[in-house]
């Protein structure tokens, strides 16, 4: 089964808890919030106490993606937000063990995060620690951008090295995804797809959100420029 993570990047930050409640009832599983600081990426987004708001609006797994430099100065204030899993970039933990175990103790979920050009080995010593890796298809910092066909098989060396750790993290995937490029993610082992442009552009939330969970049980949809 595919897990639908919506960006609220893509939402209206002046009519947030609008979004996110249609994204809600439209059947999203995970609400994908994403944290920028101006310098690890070129944006800046929301910080602990939207975060704290957003809480009291949802019952949705809150997905917390932080692209910030030196995140365990701000975990702590996102864990008492009420972040249910927070997921921070491998390049930016000189003491990943270190940092993924704060989160860990205090009882929320961990995810690790590689940007597209970094490798798969720079999660291979804290696979078996962590509930998610994510694999990011687009380089992080802006939604809308395109789907970076090059990741494809990272993702699927990521599935193999889940697999052999034993194991049952997630492989979360981000950027540029719609029902052609999740599709190919979903063939290389995802299972949870974030999508922010995709579903909050769509004059139809809920069709977005159905298409992209049909993607597992659709065997005839051809990969995308793949043929
Ligand atoms: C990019 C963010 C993504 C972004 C995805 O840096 O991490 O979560 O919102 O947006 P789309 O789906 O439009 O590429
Ligand atoms: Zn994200």
């Amino acid at each position: 089964m595919v897990l639908i993570a919506p960006s609220i990047l893509s939402a209206n930050f002046a009519r947030l808890a609008e979004d996110i409640q249609r994204v809600e009832q439209a059947g999203a599983d995970w609400l994908h919030i994403d944290v920028m600081d101006g310098h690890f990426v070129p944006n800046l987004t929301i910080g602990p106490l939207v975060v704290r708001d957003i809480k009291k609006e949802t019952g949705l797994l809150l997905d917390v993606h932080l692209m910030i430099e030196k995140p365990e100065n701000l975990i702590p204030a996102f864990i008492a937000a009420g972040a249910d899993l927070i997921t921070v970039h491998a390049e930016t933990c000189p003491h990943l063990h270190r940092t993924l175990t704060m989160v860990k103790e205090a009882g929320r979920q961990a995810g690790v995060s590689l940007n597209p050009s970094t490798p798969v080995a720079m999660v291979e010593n804290v696979i078996g620690e962590v509930d998610l890796v994510l694999a990011m298809t687009v380089n992080p910092g802006f939604g809308g951008q395109k789907f970076i066909h090059s990741v494809l098989p990272k993702i699927s060396a990521l599935r193999a090295m889940i697999a052999r750790s034993g194991s049952g993290a997630h492989l979360q995937v981000d950027g540029g995804i719609n029902v052609e490029t999740g599709k190919l993610a979903v063939d290389c082992g995802a299972d949870v797809l974030v999508a922010g442009s995709f579903i909050f552009a769509a004059a139809d939330v809920g069709q977005a959100i159905r298409d992209l969970k049909n993607i597992a049980a659709c065997p005839l949809l051809q990969p995308f420029g793949l043929q």
